[in-house]
């Protein structure tokens, strides 16, 4: 089955060919980064303009890639939600209009299960059951995987996801949008142990985060810099390290509680916060201490992007799920509410 999955819950349009057969043919992606980098942060308004000029053009992108036409695709997979909801109407419009235009099945995907499944497109994929540490600009939370829509949620953050930490603490520390990648970079020039930052929650038995508390203890230290005239380069670099070695300590304290919890030594880390080297390699001592291994996707498709979405829209089809004609998104929805296929 040949399903054409479409990304639009936030500030990338992804679009992507993914054939149940033969693979993931083609992906595409647009990201709005330029467009909300000047105000520091995505402007949902300006997101749903930019995926209604973007999407079809991608989409055209992917069918010449893959060599295909628009009467090739059997299904169409698009991001339901959670997310913002004038950015998902744009893709979820599209995807409805092309299915009934084409007289093809359509399905609306979760956006998080979407990121779940993103290590499955690459080789040596994870067996279930396992533990996934889902880490996103909008979520942060630790699931027991045993199939495909059979999800127990672990502990989750209780204030600010992991990746909405990272994009706060860059703008505290004048650091441009998104922040996760640009602290990672700057913490690679930091000196390890120069400041000290709690890793929030870990003195307590449990599986759920915080990280809103170590977004202040960073802004704290950093303005404590400022006073001494010490607001240099180097300093930013070191607290960058520590805020980031913080984060990195938290999850993997997290994880490795819930893996024991749980009796398993396969853990999936998927979302944007994933695509965090230091995060990955933390990860893989500790799994290799338990005998396990930890399974990742390419940076590529750790942030948002649309094979993810094809992907896992597609084992939804091949199950026989589908939706009716109306488009509907939700801001907010639960994974595990989803249907066991
Ligand atoms: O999954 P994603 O693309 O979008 C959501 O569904 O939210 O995740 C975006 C988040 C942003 O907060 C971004 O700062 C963070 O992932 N991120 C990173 C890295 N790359 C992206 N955080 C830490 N280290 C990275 N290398
Ligand atoms: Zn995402």
């Amino acid at each position: 089955m040949l399903v054409l999955g479409i990304e639009t819950s936030c500030d990338e349009t992804g679009v992507a060919l993914y054939h149940s057969e033969k693979g993931l043919l083609a992906d595409a992606l647009f990201s709005q980064i330029d467009l909300h980098r000047v105000y520091g942060g995505v402007v949902p308004e300006l997101a749903s303009r930019d995926h209604v000029k973007r999407t079809i053009p991608l989409i055209k992108q992917v069918l010449s890639e893959a060599k295909l036409t628009r009467n090739d695709i059997e299904a169409i997979a698009y991001t339901a939600g959670p997310g913002l909801v004038g950015a998902l109407l744009v893709g979820a419009s599209c995807a409805q209009a092309m299915a009934h235009a084409l007289n093809i099945p359509s399905v609306g995907v979760h956006h998080m299960e979407g990121h779940l499944l993103a290590p499955m497109l690459e080789d040596n994929p994870p067996a279930f059951p396992f533990v996934a540490l889902l880490v996103s600009g909008g979520h942060t939370q630790l699931v027991r995987v045993d199939g495909i829509g059979r999800y127990k949620l672990l502990g989750e953050s209780i204030d600010d996801a992991a990746g909405e930490a990272f994009d706060k603490t860059a703008k505290l520390l004048g650091l441009r949008y998104p922040g996760g990648p640009e602290i990672a970079k700057l913490a690679e020039q930091g000196v390890a142990k120069r400041f000290k930052l709690p890793r929030p929650m870990t003195d307590r038995p449990g599986l759920d985060f915080s990280f809103s508390g170590l977004k202040t203890s960073t802004l704290t230290a950093w303005q404590k810099c400022i006073e001494a005239n010490n607001a240099s380069e180097q300093s930013k670099a070191d607290l960058a390290h520590a805020f980031q070695a913080a984060v990195v300590d938290t999850l993997v304290i997290k994880c490795g509680r819930a893996l024991q919890q749980e009796g398993l030594t396969r853990l999936v880390i998927a979302g944007g916060v994933s695509a965090n080297q230091a995060l990955r390699m933390a990860l893989e001592k500790m799994l290799s201490h338990l005998n396990g291994q930890v399974f990742y996707a390419r940076p590529r498709f750790c942030t948002d992007n649309g094979a993810m979405i094809a992907y896992a829209g597609c084992q939804r089809l091949l199950a026989g799920q589908k939706e009716g004609q109306a488009i509907g998104v939700k801001a907010r929805w639960a994974m595990e509410t989803l249907p066991a296929i």
